[in-house]
């Protein structure tokens, strides 16, 4: 129950976070305490759900299985981006930043093999976050933001 109740908020926030790219490219909104509070959110229930699995299993039980080793390298990639999702860190580490915070496709990919694996619901999560890397293709990208600029200008001109 605690394993199924953490995971899926888990899985929930990180497609969540993984739509914000999205929803800029599409309607010109973002907002960087959101995004952070959504990211620290992701990690905080994906520590959580592991936390119990060690509670109820011990540590070592987590390569005993394929899925769990692909779920504890996201959690081990995940930890260096909670500490760093605070203003601070982000103009320490400049432009390491984003490329760090960019790992978290890896970490989805990582996530959504540990669920499929584990034969649970992972079909809505690989769509949405599939649709998501469709609007991140640079000339859909271009498209969206062409469509938003003409939008910007007819309005102007009323
Ligand atoms: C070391 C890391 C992890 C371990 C050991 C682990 C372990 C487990 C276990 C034992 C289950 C229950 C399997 C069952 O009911 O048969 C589970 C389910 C699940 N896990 Fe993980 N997990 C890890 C990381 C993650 C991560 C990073 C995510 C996603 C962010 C995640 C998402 C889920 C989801 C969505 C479920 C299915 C919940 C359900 O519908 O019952 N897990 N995990």
């Amino acid at each position: 129950m605690l394993y199924h109740v953490s995971g899926e908020f888990a899985i929930r926030w990180m497609t969540a976070v993984l739509t914000l790219t999205p929803i800029f490219i599409i309607f010109g909104v973002t907002n960087l305490y959101v995004r952070q509070a959504m990211g620290i959110a992701t990690a905080i229930w994906s520590l959580l759900h592991f936390i119990l699995f060690i509670w109820a299993e011990g540590f070592l039980e987590t390569f005993t299985q394929v899925n769990y080793i692909a779920g504890f390298i996201a959690i081990v990639i995940l930890i260096p981006m909670l500490l760093t999702s605070n203003r601070k860190s982000m103009a320490i580490l400049k432009a390491n930043w984003k490329k760090l915070q960019s790992l978290v496709y890896i970490v989805i990919i990582l996530s959504l093999l540990h669920i499929i694996l584990l034969d649970k619901t992972w079909l809505i999560y690989g769509i949405i976050v599939g649709l998501g890397f469709i609007v991140r293709i640079p000339t859909v990208k271009k498209k969206f933001f062409e469509m938003r600029k003409a939008r910007k200008k007819s309005k102007s001109k009323k």
